[in-house]
């Protein structure tokens, strides 16, 4: 009987976690937990007999792979793969998938409550700004990036896009007006919300110059990674231009000296909140464990990221 593990720091509702169990408990696997843990001993002592493992942002490096002896697969219920060494999986010869598309609407709206809550002046009671009629650029136009512009049309937005990857037919497809580099999206747009991965290449490439072509008034929103984000490069535009605010819904390593620095213009949420609603955890929960159940049973690799 395959034994699968959710080993999740920040855990999905109960909802995803019986959602999850329904899915094991039809392909007679055990289904065990690991919420909430604190120490990373915790996670290698729980891996050590497990076929698949499911996680979030957790972390599974070569250590963890180490320990996990029978593990076959690890699914990360999410889109970023960047918490999974990918290089050592497959050298354990472990499969690893993320569930592509699950949360996205889930981080979608959290943008907008960050905007609202943004141009609001964080309902400090003074008067702030409207979204409508405003542009909003979208980086990396994606699962997340997609259904960022699908609700900005709600709001009466006019949207554009820049994907290095996603051809601009497909961009104008969807109705949005693709433009032709990121320094053109940051130029011409008052609001840009982040959704490109954490890879080598984009790594602290939110820099000084790139968000300082922003026009006054300028709103950067990251509920993307905080390594893309150039902090002190950051941290030096916001010093000179008093008109920029930074959204983030992952706390950025330098998050005491914006907070010091840039009171109004600065907030980032407690913990990463993008994918947690019970919506998207049932969806990437259940989602990981037919993939699990998929790969254990039939060799499906669908979904895997480290091929
Ligand atoms: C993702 O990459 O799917 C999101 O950043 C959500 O991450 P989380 O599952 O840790 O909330």
């Amino acid at each position: 009987m395959a034994k699968v593990l959710i080993a999740t720091e920040k855990p999905f509702s109960a909802i995803a976690v019986d959602g999850i169990k329904e899915v094991t408990d039809a392909a007679g696997f055990e289904l065990v937990k690991l919420e909430k843990y604190t120490d990373k001993a915790e996670l290698l002592s729980a891996v050590a007999d497990v076929d698949a493992l499911i996680v979030r942002s957790d972390k599974v490096d070569a250590e963890v792979l180490d320990a996990a002896k029978q593990l076959k697969i690890v699914v990360r219920a999410g889109a970023g793969f960047d918490n999974v060494d990918l290089a050592a999986a497959t050298s354990h010869g472990v499969v690893v998938m993320n569930t592509p598309g699950q949360n996205a609407n889930s981080v979608a709206e959290l943008v907008f409550g960050l905007l609202v809550f943004g141009v609001r002046n964080f309902f400090n009671g003074t008067s702030g700004t409207e979204l409508m009629g405003k542009k909003l650029g979208i980086l990396a136009f994606g699962n997340v990036g997609r259904n960022v512009a699908r609700v900005a049309k709600g709001f009466g937005m006019e949207v554009f896009a820049y994907d290095a990857f996603c051809p601009a037919e497909a961009i104008e497809a969807a109705g949005v007006k693709a433009v032709g580099s990121q320094d053109e999206l940051f130029s011409i747009c008052d609001i840009v919300s982040l959704h490109i991965p954490a890879t080598p290449e984009t790594r602290q490439s939110i820099n000084y110059d790139l968000v300082g072509k922003m026009k006054k008034g300028g709103i950067l929103v990251n509920t993307a990674r905080k390594e893309v984000i150039d902090e002190s490069g950051l941290i030096r535009l916001m010093e000179e231009r008093s008109d920029i605010k930074y959204l983030s819904d992952i706390k950025p390593d330098a998050d005491a000296e914006f907070a010091e620095k840039f009171p109004g213009r600065y907030f980032a949420t407690p913990k990463k909140m993008g994918a947690q609603t019970a919506e998207a955890n049932v969806n990437a929960g259940i989602a990981a464990a037919r993939q699990i159940v998929g790969y254990i049973n039939e060799g499906c690799t669908k979904f895997q990221v480290n091929k």
